[in-house]
C-alpha cells in the first residue's frame, strides 16, 4: 500500500476559514485523499492522540486547545506524503516556518498553529488507526 500520513486541520485552522486552502495545497501538490472527517473531539480523545506529549508543561493547554471547536481530519496518500506532507505544513513553531509553508504563511504562535501532520510513517499508522477504525476509503483503480 502506499505511504498515508495523517493530518488534522485544527479549531483555529477551522475558524479562521483555512479549511479549502489546506486541502488545495496538498491536491494540487498531489497527493490523494482519502478520508476526511469534520468533528469534534472529546478530551480523552485528545489525550490520546498527543499521549506522548503528556509529561510537557503545555500539554494541559493543547488539549484544550483541540477540543475548543471543530477538527478536520484526514487521511492522506501518495509517495513520501509524510516528510513531504510536513514541509508543506512547516516547522511546529511558526516562528521558524518558512514562508509558502502552511505554518509560514498562517500563523504566529506555537499555541495556535492551524494544523498537525504525522512525524513518521510509525505515528502515522497510529494516528489513522486512532482517528479511523473504520480504515480509508477506496478509489477505483482507474482513478488511483
Ligand atoms: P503538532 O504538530 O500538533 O504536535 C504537537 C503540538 O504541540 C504542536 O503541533 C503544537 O500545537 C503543540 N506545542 C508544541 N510545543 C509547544 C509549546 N512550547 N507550547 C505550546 N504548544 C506547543
Amino acid at each position: 500500500m502506499a505511504e498515508q500520513t495523517f493530518i488534522m486541520i485544527k479549531p483555529d485552522g477551522v475558524q479562521r476559514g483555512l479549511v479549502g486552502e489546506i486541502i488545495s495545497r496538498f491536491e494540487k501538490k498531489g497527493f490523494y485523499l482519502k478520508g476526511l472527517k469534520f468533528l469534534n473531539v472529546e478530551r480523552a480523545f485528545a489525550e490520546k492522540h498527543y499521549a506522548d506529549l503528556s509529561a510537557k508543561p503545555f500539554f494541559g493547554g493543547l488539549v484544550e486547545y483541540i477540543v475548543s471547536g471543530p477538527v478536520v481530519a484526514m487521511i492522506w496518500e501518495g509517495k513520501n506524503v509524510v516528510l513531504t506532507g510536513r514541509k508543506i505544513i512547516g516547522a511546529t513553531n511558526p516562528a521558524q516556518s518558512e514562508p509558502g509553508t502552511i505554518r509560514g504563511d498562517f500563523a504566529v504562535e506555537i499555541g495556535r498553529n492551524v494544523i498537525h501532520g504525522s512525524d513518521s510513517v510509525d505515528s502515522a499508522n497510529k494516528e489513522i488507526a486512532l482517528w479511523f477504525p473504520e480504515g480509508p476509503a477506496n478509489w477505483q483503480s482507474s482513478q488511483h
